[in-house]
């Protein structure tokens, strides 16, 4: 949860600061006025990167040199003040006064998810967008669960990279035991925290879709096989293609739509309320195991969603009890339990609030 916010010679805004209230805050203005970028100053202040998938270098403000963003934030152990600087030195962190290493850091401060228009790719696309999901929870329940999927990565590049310059069969091997020991370890970590949110998942769904919907692990190798086993057997194939065919980095949710797979739903609109459902179970299963309010931003949520799919939504927002920021063209789009913080953007700059 987040109090004061400032930001500075991010993207359009010069410098903005803003006041947010513990449950609802509405940001409203014109088309690119800065609504959008102001959630993502934020998400960058609790994830160092931009959901929007830009680079450093493109947040800086046109003729600018850095940027810098400030946040008083709350968590169960307290108020903690976090700063992040990105200029020519790259990403600094400063948290609690002290330099602090980075993302995980920032993560583990002001844990926050985001629903934007582009959040149903987290059904549409590929499985990808589904394993960073479900590492966000397993990071937040999981005291270990980072240091394990960094040492599996590591493993995992390695054993790639001995197969890509086709090494003996022995140098290969070499690195199986490491890869199935965290291999196993982060299958595990992931396992739970899908388990963990499924009640909310089903919950969330229902209410949001109406339907009948599923939410399966899929390990990343035959589901009939151990780890060891998949490795052994595909050896000739991962030598042949330069890869390790199987494994935890192959790992997927399959999401299913009254017993259809919901990639394959027609419409953008249902997919969003899909993926929207999945968001706020991941929030809800986190903010339960940090015992504290976690920040939830909402670029336009109203955007291709029929009336009943807003209030539905929004209804579900509510029901989480999450602290939310949103932005809407309008104040009158979007219907709160209670009257929320209002901010006005207009070119980048906060011209009322109250
Ligand atoms: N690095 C930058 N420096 C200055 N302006 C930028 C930068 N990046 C984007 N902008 C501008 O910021 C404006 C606001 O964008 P955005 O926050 O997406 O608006 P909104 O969400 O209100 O429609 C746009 O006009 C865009 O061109
Ligand atoms: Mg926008």
């Amino acid at each position: 949860m987040i109090g004061l916010f400032r930001a500075s010679n991010f993207r359009c805004l010069e410098k903005v600061e803003l006041e947010f209230g513990p449950r609802f805050n509405l940001i409203i203005g014109a088309n690119a006025s800065g609504k959008t970028s102001i959630l993502e100053a934020l998400a960058y202040l609790g994830r160092g990167k931009s959901f929007r998938g830009a680079s450093a270098a493109r947040l800086v403000k046109h003729g600018e040199g850095e940027f810098v963003l400030f946040g008083e934030v709350a968590r169960k152990a307290g108020r903690i003040n976090i700063g992040v600087r990105n200029g020519r030195d790259g990403l600094e962190v400063r948290i609690g006064g002290e330099d602090a290493p980075g993302a995980a850091a920032l993560a583990a401060a002001l844990p926050l998810q985001v629903i934007d228009p582009e959040v149903h790719n987290l059904v549409a696309g590929g499985p990808e967008t589904r394993r960073r999901f479900l590492d966000w929870v397993a990071f937040h329940v999981e005291h270990d669960h980072l240091a394990i999927w960094r040492r599996f990565r590591r493993v995992l590049k390695q054993r790639n990279a001995a197969l890509r310059s086709q090494a003996t069969v022995a140098t290969i091997r070499s690195w199986d035991a490491a890869f199935l020991d965290f291999g196993g370890r982060l299958d595990e970590s992931r396992r739970k925290a899908l388990t963990l949110t499924r009640d909310s998942l089903r919950q969330h769904g229902t209410a949001l879709l109406e339907a009948d919907l599923s939410f399966e692990y899929q390990q990343g190798w035959s589901r009939d096989k151990e780890l060891g086993a998949a490795l052994e057997e595909g050896l000739e194939r991962d030598r042949q293609l330069g890869s390790t065919q199987h494994g935890p980095h192959r790992a997927d949710i399959k999401v299913s739509y009254d017993e259809r797979l919901a990639r394959k739903l027609v419409s953008r609109g249902q997919q969003k309320l899909l993926a929207s459902a999945m968001i706020l179970a991941a929030t809800a299963t986190a903010q339960a195991a940090l015992g504290a309010p976690l920040l939830l931003l909402l670029d336009d949520p109203a955007a291709e969603l029929d009336e009943g799919s807003i209030s539905r939504l929004m209804a579900a927002v509510t029901a989480i009890k999450c602290q939310v920021v949103a932005t809407s063209l309008d104040s009158a789009a979007l219907r709160f339990a209670e009257k929320p913080t209002l901010f006005h953007v207009e070119h980048g700059v906060v011209i009322r609030h109250r």
